[in-house]
């Protein structure tokens, strides 16, 4: 199992150590654009190996894609990260021309990749390699779910004083402050509804807060966070690589499902060795559907933004 993983940036080489730290991939790629830089990581990482007992093989190239030949999973981290005061839909301009390039040389070197993208505005980079790459739907996944998902269960956690291991719940929806929809009817304690604890109004806290769960982060730390997006993604590189066909909110082209169209946006999926499986329809109420329909239409307004011709 060979994994790349384009930007060695924080989130890049977060994601390089839990993938190293879970030990299940054979060797994992760290590619970036600045003169060694994704060498260094790689040597750093590899130099906690022995004390952490994996066996994985960490290699840095320097924007050098014959490396990554061969990739059964390639995440793209690159592009520039969200400052505080910005939204991720700002960083639009800059960030599809990166993507777009990124995309189109790992497939030359590995034909049959399955995509993971992280660079945002997420949800519509992902549509923007599926615009402009060959790739098949299912190989091409945008993570943010699995994110927002860990934010909400954490809040969760949180008002409940419990361990987050304690807890389920999902975000679907586009990856944005606006776009989020946290599924709080469906969360619960070691499946109790999370209603049977909390007030209404401690849930819409809980739901606001995860919405700004990354302007939070950007705000005490003066860039986008990373601890939680690495591992976010190798959550999602794992289940891929091992074919657990575990369930989580990814983000997916839509040809009908939950009512929508021509866009990717936060929705449960399968994943497994295919990358995404099926995408699973569950029960909306009506405040559900219409909050997911609000967040598709803010999706597709900045898809309208890409000049998908050029
Ligand atoms: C965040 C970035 C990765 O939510 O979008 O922290």
């Amino acid at each position: 199992m060979k994994v790349t993983i384009v930007g060695a940036g924080a989130v890049g080489a977060s994601c390089a150590e839990y993938i190293a730290i879970k030990n299940f991939a054979s060797e994992v790629v760290l590619v970036d654009i600045k003169e060694d830089y994704a060498e260094g990581k790689a040597m750093d990482l590899m130099q906690t190996a022995s004390l952490l007992g994996f066996d994985t093989k960490i290699t840095g190239a320097t924007n050098d894609y014959s490396k990554t030949a061969g990739s059964d999973i390639a995440v793209i981290t690159s592009g520039i990260p969200r400052k505080p005061g910005m939204t991720r839909e700002e960083l639009i301009g800059i960030n599809a021309d990166i993507v777009k390039s990124v995309a189109s040389s790992l497939i030359e070197q590995s034909p049959d990749v399955t995509i993971i993208v992280v660079s945002n505005p997420m949800d519509t980079m992902t549509y923007l390699v599926h615009k402009t790459t060959n790739l098949p739907k299912n190989r091409i996944i945008g993570m943010g779910g699995a994110l927002d998902s860990a934010r909400f269960k954490y809040r969760i956690s949180e008002a409940l004083d419990c361990p987050a291991s304690d807890v389920e719940g999902m975000v679907i929806g586009g990856h944005s402050d606006t776009g989020m929809v946290p599924l709080t009817r469906l969360a619960t304690r070691n499946s109790v509804p999370v209603s049977a604890f909390l007030s209404e109004e401690r849930i819409n806290q809980i739901s606001e807060d995860t919405k700004v769960g990354g302007a939070t982060l950007t705000k005490m730390l003066g860039t986008s966070a990373w601890y939680a997006p690495g591992a976010a993604v190798s959550s999602l590189v794992q289940a891929i690589a091992n074919d657990q066909k575990k369930m989580f909110p990814c983000s997916a082209l839509l040809e009908g499902e939950y009512g929508l169209n021509d866009l990717c946006i936060g929705v449960p999926v399968i994943l497994g060795k295919n990358g995404i499986e099926e995408i699973v329809e569950i029960e909306l109420d009506e405040a559900e559907k219409a909050k997911l329909k609000e967040s598709s239409e803010g999706v597709s307004k900045t898809n309208g933004l890409l000049d998908l011709k050029k």
